[in-house]
């Protein structure tokens, strides 16, 4: 599906698969590496490499990768369908929360007609760690229910760049009025273990975490602790720190959770094959300033 997307997409590249290219093709023909799902080192064949395009919205693997050159530009996927599909992901997780749908489940199984109280939408408050491109658009999505949003991004950025949203770069802060916390954070080093004991017990007691970002944002035995305590009510994840997550790891059977298997949004080449043109279109005529998804490797993301 990549191949036939990308060879419609931008007719005036080759477009090679990385297995089919001997070693001397590797060296000489390839300047422009589109990456998903590679094994550690595999970069190493190609050493004439000027652009890398990573075909998923997180690049925490790749620049962890010991054969990933420095100094060669890389960009993640931005594409707005992946927002569209993390959005409508997001905005599930945030109903079944608030309107206590998987509480019902868990009461269909018993045939018990219980009904509940849900409190509407209007009172609710979603925190949102990490308010790029994926997070943004979860914030439009969420914010059509009445609930209010308040998102988090890193230091370096003025509230004003967010604007009309609250935002806040204080973790603390937004954890602490939030009814449910939304992580679409990327993994670096300053976010790794940030979904941890200490941030735990300033979230609202009674919460629901939602993590769509990576794995290894959280610490699982802080996060069981947690939810054994009553200090998070749900916890919904979608991503581990190993995956496919083992089968004996306590997530997959816990009443309090909801698990899906890293696949909160996917990138669809239909779309991502166009952005990703546009891109190496940008790299060739020299305008590294219009590639979209630059990653800055010194802030990791
Ligand atoms: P992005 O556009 O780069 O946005 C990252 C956001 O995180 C920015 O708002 C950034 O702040 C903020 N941030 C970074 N470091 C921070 C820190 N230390 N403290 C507070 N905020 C910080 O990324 P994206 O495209 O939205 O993607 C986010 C992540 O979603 C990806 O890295 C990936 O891990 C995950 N993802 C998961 C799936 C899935 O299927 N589960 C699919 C796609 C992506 P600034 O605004 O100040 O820069
Ligand atoms: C998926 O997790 C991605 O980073 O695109």
């Amino acid at each position: 599906m990549w191949v036939d997307a990308l060879r419609a997409a931008m007719p005036e590249e080759d477009v090679a698969v990385a297995s089919d290219l001997t070693e001397k093709q590797a060296v000489d023909a390839i300047d422009v590496a589109l990456v998903r799902g590679i094994d550690p080192g595999d970069l190493g064949r190609f050493r004439r490499l000027r652009f890398i395009q990573c075909l998923w919205a997180g690049v925490d693997r790749l620049l962890t990768d010991p054969s990933m050159p420095t100094g060669v530009p890389l960009a993640r996927t931005v594409d707005p369908a992946m927002a569209d599909q993390m959005a409508a992901t997001a905005l599930a997780h945030v109903l079944d929360i608030c309107l206590l749908h998987h509480d019902y489940r868990e009461k269909q199984a018993r045939a018990a007609w219980e009904p509940r109280h849900a409190k509407s939408m209007a009172t609710k408050t979603v925190a949102i760690l990490g308010f790029g491109s994926l997070g943004r658009r979860c914030a439009e999505y969420i914010a059509v229910t009445g609930a209010t949003v308040i998102g988090v991004r890193s230091i370096r950025t003025t509230a004003a760049d967010h604007a009309p949203w609250t935002t806040t770069a204080n973790v603390a802060e937004a954890v602490a009025i939030a009814d449910v916390v939304l992580n679409l954070l990327p993994l670096t080093d300053e976010t790794a273990g940030v979904l941890h004991a200490g941030l735990f017990v300033r979230f609202r007691r009674g919460a629901a975490l939602v993590n769509l970002g990576r794995g290894r944002h959280v610490v699982d035995s802080d996060l069981l602790a947690a939810l054994a305590e009553g200090q998070l009510r749900r916890a919904v994840l979608d991503v581990f720190a190993e995956e496919p997550l083992p089968g004996d790891h306590p997530f997959w059977r816990h009443p309090q959770v909801t698990l899906t298997p890293h696949v909160a949004a996917e990138t669809d080449p239909a779309t991502a094959a166009t952005v990703i043109a546009a891109n190496i279109r940008a790299f060739r005529a020299g305008r590294t300033d219009r590639i979209t998804g630059l990653v800055d490797r010194d802030r990791g993301y």
